[in-house]
């Protein structure tokens, strides 16, 4: 067996495999956001050991087998997040989160103390508010005391393997989104460092996320249950771990997941490709791979803010009942996402939806299939930057709310013009940790290997050719709301 901990921003969720790839126990425990201003995001990184331990423990307790077939463990975990260590490795503040959003006056100083250009070649990503290099000179400018006292810094569950093992490192998925990484060389930036005013020597080790870090020590072992031998493995970041755990592992796969937020994500190993900073470009969880990273800010939350809005009462199935009898284009109504702003690819945090088309004979239905459409369309924006860069993208797996809806999947399949694949089980990031903990433990030669024999497709969706000529014409109508919208909002 192997264990996959997903460290999230609401609660910590562990696994159980078995090598046949089954899930055999799913546990999760949950911990507090502080929120001591509007735009500030932290959690104590105490509570996260704290919650991983009881889960633990409570995973072994349940376990029929002896702690000792369990074999490793390996970790997922939240990006960005800065936690500070003084030199006997204690924490100097709490973690300040990816989510947080204080940093707008030190992504300027990093633009022009590095330059715009210069940072793209380099971290291969523009200086956004929710990446760690901010909120370090946040830190050094705001709290100079205790930025004298760091003496490294760690990414969230980072810090949690250092509590599980006494060993200090982080790895390429996490490291990337940094802002600190010279990502294509696998080192950190003297240059970015030197720039800003930043001692290089912060920056821990690096390592592979299939790397064998050390075994668990005997206070955690004790703790938990789990046998000193326990082997543990580096880990990813849990977008890297989310495209391992849905087999994002080769050239053309490309996952596409729709939760409150919704990601496209492309399997990438040209180190050279530019996108002008306009989507995410981030180290793999394996080995010298990349991929590249589009967001679109509300997409589940489109729907869900509709339902609030308007349907309370229903649950989700009720809202979608009769979807699929609405014609292609939702009766003339498009819907443009951007209830909260959009990231990919207009990076604009004060941009607003829109319904265009209403008529007086438009029904409920039509507004939720028009719901669909946009979120579908936003994605496809992402999906196209990438087609324009010269990606093949002919296989998308599609996981989280928008791979529960049969009309969805096939929609999507023709708006993307891609072979849309519903997965038979999918359990995130945790899986993808999972994952390389069995591939850290040699059961698999290599992680494709092991996505071959653990993930299993349950449905293939084909783009239907008169469908995505009708959505070809829209998505052209729907690339002028952003404009159009945002001229008339001004
Ligand atoms: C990625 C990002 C989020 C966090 C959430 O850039 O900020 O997906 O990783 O956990």
């Amino acid at each position: 067996y192997v264990i996959g901990v997903d460290l999230g921003t609401s609660a910590v969720k562990i696994i159980l495999m078995n090598q046949l790839g089954e899930v055999c126990v799913e546990l999760s425990q949950p911990y507090p956001l502080i929120q001591k201003k509007s735009g500030y995001s932290e959690q104590e990184p105490e509570e996260w050991v704290k919650k991983t331990i009881t889960a633990l423990s409570m995973l072994v307790k349940g376990f029929h087998g002896s702690p000792e077939d369990i074999e490793g463990i390996s970790f997922s975990g939240q990006m960005h997040g800065l936690v500070l260590l003084d030199q006997h490795h204690e924490v100097v503040r709490n973690a300040i989160l990816w989510n947080d959003v204080r940093t707008t006056s030190q992504c300027e100083d990093i633009n022009r103390l590095v330059g715009k250009e210069t940072l793209l070649e380099i971290a291969k990503n523009s200086a956004l508010e929710g990446f760690t290099l901010p909120k370090l000179l946040w830190v050094k400018e705001h709290e100079p005391h205790l930025y004298k006292k760091a003496k490294t810094f760690l990414l969230p569950k980072d810090y949690l393997r250092y509590r599980l093992t006494g060993h200090i490192h982080t790895e390429y998925s996490d490291a990337a989104g940094t802002l600190l990484l010279d990502c294509t060389r696998k080192c950190w930036s003297r240059e970015i460092c030197e720039a800003v005013g930043l001692d290089i020597s912060l920056c821990p080790p690096l390592i592979e996320s299939h790397q064998f870090v050390g075994t668990i020590t005997r206070e955690i072992a004790l703790l938990t249950g789990l046998s000193e031998k326990t082997k543990v493995f580096a880990g990813g970041a849990d977008n890297a771990c989310g495209a391992i755990g849905a087999g994002i592992l080769e050239v053309g796969k490309t996952l596409c997941s729709i939760g409150t937020s919704g990601v496209v994500l492309a399997y990438e190993e040209d180190r050279g490709r530019n996108f002008e900073g306009k989507v995410h470009f981030f180290n793999h969880g394996k080995e010298n791979a990349f991929y590249t990273m589009g967001v679109t800010l509300a997409a589940g939350y489109s729907l869900s803010w509709f339902k609030e809005a308007f349907a309370a009462n229903e649950d989700y199935e009720q809202l979608l009942t009769g979807i699929e009898a609405v014609p292609i284009g939702a009766r003339g109504l498009i819907f443009a996402p951007y209830i909260v702003g959009e990231r990919t690819p207009h990076a604009d945090a004060f941009i607003r939806g829109s319904f265009i088309g209403v008529d007086s004979s438009h029904k409920r239905i039509d507004f939720v299939r028009a719901i669909l459409e946009g979120i579908t369309f936003s994605l496809n924006e992402s999906i196209k930057m990438f087609k324009d860069s010269g990606k093949n993208i002919d296989t998308i797996i599609s996981i989280g709310g928008g791979a529960k809806n049969d009309t969805w999947l096939q929609m999507q399949a023709d708006i993307f013009q891609a072979k849309v694949v519903k997965l038979s089980s999918e359990q995130g990031p945790g899986i993808g940790a999972a994952m390389l903990a069995a591939y850290g433990c040699n059961w698999f030669s290599s992680l494709n290997e092991c996505a071959e024999s653990f993930i299993k497709i349950a449905k293939v969706y084909e783009p239907i050719e008169q469908n995505v000529r009708e959505y070809g014409q829209l998505f052209n109508l729907y690339q002028r709301v952003y404009q159009a919208t945002k001229e008339i909002s001004e």
